[in-house]
């Protein structure tokens, strides 16, 4: 495939811990087209998160091949934006300045991009407003604002609306559904919940724990926008549902064993 942006191929990972090593991903394959839209979903410790922290180049510490556009990724970068659980926004600065960050907001192309991005995730009118006076999800949206500003290659979302309530986690859904119509940006996007993995990505990665690797991956052939009520929407979750389950069947069995 000739638009691949990230490849991962035969990817291992072991944690040295005191209790000796931990294979925390065990021959993982992947490949993400230009643009596309990639969920991953499996159970608690099935190494999601150090899948995403090496594709961000936060851990380089692995073997097998991970590459961005071809280049092996050597380390963090402003062509990978990371979006965390938790907002991380600096408490002191407004929503535009965290935006910016460290760029000047004087600047005239900077103050145009925030603006273009405080549009483009609904918060006009919050310029200036500090995270203290914003709810969970207004915070969650200037992080990934704050992502875009640079213009990543790909955006890697670990569980970001995983502390929101069910009535924003679906707004949230909705305005980075917008982001990504708008941007094209592509997204590997971690959760928990199949519902979001389901109408969110279009394909779902379901990973298997000890040692973590990829079960199944799930095209999700549906159109957006995705209706979480309609019958075809629900087959797919089902089918998800069914893999999801048989890999919680193997850590209870795995755990019955300790
Ligand atoms: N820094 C570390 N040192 C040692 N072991 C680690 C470290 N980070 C992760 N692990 C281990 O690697 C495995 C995968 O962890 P990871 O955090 O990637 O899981 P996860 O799928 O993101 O889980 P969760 O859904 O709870 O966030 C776990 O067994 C974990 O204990
Ligand atoms: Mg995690």
């Amino acid at each position: 495939m000739s638009d691949v942006l990230l490849a991962i191929s035969n990817l291992h990972k072991t944690f040295d811990t005191a209790n000796g090593p931990v294979q925390a991903l065990y021959n993982v394959d992947l490949q993400v087209k230009e643009g596309e839209f990639i969920t991953v979903i499996g159970p608690s410790g099935c190494g999601k998160s150090t899948l995403l922290r090496i594709v961000a180049g936060l851990d380089n510490g692995y073997s097998g091949e991970v590459t961005l556009e071809g280049a092996r990724i050597g380390g963090p970068g402003i062509d990978k934006g990371f979006i965390f659980q938790e907002h991380r926004l600096f408490p002191w600065l407004t929503v535009e300045k965290n935006i910016a960050s460290d760029l000047p907001l004087r600047n005239k192309e900077i103050r145009c991009k925030v603006d273009e991005l405080i549009e483009l995730v609904k918060l006009s009118g919050f310029e200036k407003a500090y995270p203290r006076e914003l709810s969970g999800g207004m915070a969650q949206r200037v992080a990934i604002a704050r992502a875009l500003l640079r213009s990543p290659k790909i955006l890697l979302l670990d569980e970001p609306f995983g502390a929101l309530d069910a009535f924003t986690r679906a707004h949230m859904q909705q305005v980075l559904l917008d982001v990504w119509r708008t941007n094209q940006t592509t997204m590997v996007f971690v959760t928990h919940d199949i519902d979001e993995a389901v109408f969110l990505g279009e394909r779902v990665v379901i990973l298997e724990p000890r040692p973590g690797k990829i079960r199944k991956i799930v095209p999700v052939d549906l159109p957006y926008p995705r209706r979480k009520a309609s019958v075809s929407f629900q087959e797919i979750r089902l089918k998800v549902m069914n893999y999801f389950e048989k890999v919680e069947e193997l850590e209870l069995t795995d755990g019955a064993g300790i």
